[in-house]
C-alpha cells in the first residue's frame, strides 16, 4: 500500500531536493523518495553520511546528487538551487536543537552565540532554501493543477509552546511554521505550494540525547512516510501526533507566567547537551545511534555513559 502511494506521488515528481538529508528525517524523506527516474539533490555538511545516504538511494534506482553546503550560506544556496534545471520537490528540513531542558524555576538561559546559531540554521536556513526555490519553480510551467512546484518545511510541535526549556527552538519553529502557513494562499495563487510539518518526538540523534520520557516518539521512517502521505493529501501544516498538539495548544492559550511555573512543576529533564554549537557532542551523539541498536538503547536509557 505504502508503495503503491508512494510511487503515485512521485509519478509527477522528477525532482527533489532535501536539506538536511545524511541523518534522521531527512534521511528517511531521501530514502522514502528514491526510486527510478526521481532526481534527488540532497544536501548537510558530513560528506561521508551524505555520500552513504546518496548511495543508499542509487541503490533504489534513484540518481542522487549530494552536495556538502551550509543551510546558513545563503549566496551558497542560491548558486546551488539555481544550477538545479527543475525542481519538483524541495524539503527544507536542516535544524538543530541545543537540547530541551528541564523548565526550572526561571527556564534557561540561552547563550547569545546558540541564541543565533539555531535562529541561523532553523530560520534562514530555511529561508536561504525556500526563497531561492520559490525563485526557480516561478519560472517552471505549471502541471495540469496549476502548481509548479511544492515546498515542505520542517517545523515542529515546539511552534505551539513557548517553552521555556527551550526558548530559541520554539521560536525558530514557530517562526518557520507562521511564515510557512501564512504565506501559503498567496504563493498558492502563484502555483507555489507551501507545507509545514510539526512533528512530536522522533528517532534521530536530535533526540538521542533526551534523557527523560518522550510521549508519541515514532521512528524517522515513520515520520517521513506521514509526511509524504499527508503532503500527497494536500495538506497545509500537518501535525502528529494530534492530542500532543492539542496539550501544546492548550498550554499557550494560559498565561505565560502559570503555563511556565506549571511546565515548572513537570519532573526535571535533564541533563541534556547545553551547547548546539558544540559538534562534537552531536557528532558523538549519532555516532552512537549509528553504531548501536539505539531503538532499544533509547528504551533502556543505557546507552549513556
Ligand atoms: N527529532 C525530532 O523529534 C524532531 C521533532 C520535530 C521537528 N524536528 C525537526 O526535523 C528536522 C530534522 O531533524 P532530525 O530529528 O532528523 O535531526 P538530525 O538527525 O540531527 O538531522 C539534522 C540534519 O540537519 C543537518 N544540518 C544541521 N545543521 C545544518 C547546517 N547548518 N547546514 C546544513 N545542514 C545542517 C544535519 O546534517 P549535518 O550534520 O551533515 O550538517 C542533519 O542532516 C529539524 O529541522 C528538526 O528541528 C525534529
Amino acid at each position: 500500500m505504502m508503495s503503491f502511494i508512494l510511487e503515485s506521488f512521485f509519478m509527477q515528481a522528477s525532482s527533489t531536493l532535501i536539506t538536511g538529508a545524511s541523518s534522521g528525517i531527512g534521511r528517511a524523506l531521501a530514502l522514502a523518495c528514491a526510486a527510478r527516474g526521481v532526481q534527488l539533490h540532497l544536501s548537510g555538511r558530513n560528506q561521508a553520511r551524505l555520500q552513504a545516504v546518496a548511495n543508499e538511494c542509487r541503490a533504489r534506482g534513484a540518481e542522487a546528487c549530494p552536495r556538502a553546503i551550509d543551510v546558513r550560506d545563503s549566496a551558497a544556496m542560491s548558486q546551488w538551487i539555481a544550477g538545479i534545471e527543475r525542481l519538483d520537490w524541495v524539503f527544507a528540513n536542516a535544524g538543530i536543537s541545543a537540547g530541551t531542558h528541564s523548565a526550572g524555576d526561571s527556564g534557561v538561559r540561552e547563550r547569545a552565540a546558540q541564541v543565533r546559531a539555531i535562529f541561523a540554521t532553523n530560520l534562514d536556513g530555511v529561508l536561504n532554501t525556500v526563497l531561492p526555490a520559490i525563485e526557480r519553480m516561478e519560472s517552471q510551467p505549471p502541471d495540469a493543477h496549476g502548481v509548479r512546484g511544492r515546498i515542505v518545511n520542517i517545523a515542529s510541535m515546539a511552534a505551539f509552546i513557548a517553552f521555556p526549556g527551550a526558548p530559541t527552538y520554539c521560536a525558530s519553529k514557530a517562526a518557520v511554521d507562521y511564515w510557512t502557513t501564512a504565506s501559503a494562499p498567496s504563493h498558492r495563487r502563484r502555483g507555489i505550494v507551501l507545507h509545514s510539518v510539526c512533528p512530536g518526538f522522533v528517532r534521530s540523534a536530535m533526540t538521542a540525547a533526551n534523557d527523560f520520557p518522550m510521549p508519541g516518539l515514532i521512528d524517522s521512517e515513520r515520520a517521513a512516510a506521514i509526511i509524504l502521505r499527508s503532503v500527497r493529501a494536500g495538506k497545509r501544516r500537518i501535525v502528529f501526533p494530534w492530542w500532543m498538539a492539542i496539550g501544546a495548544r492548550f498550554m499557550q492559550l494560559l498565561p505565560p507566567a502559570l503555563a511556565a511555573r506549571m511546565l515548572a512543576s513537570q519532573r526535571s529533564m535533564g541533563p541534556m547537551p547545553t551547547d548546539c554549537l558544540d559538534r562534537s557532542r552531536i557528532s558523538s551523539a549519532f555516532e552512537r545511534v549509528d553504531q548501536t541498536k539505539f531503538r532499544d538503547r533509547i528504551r533502556d536509557r543505557t546507552w549513556r555513559s
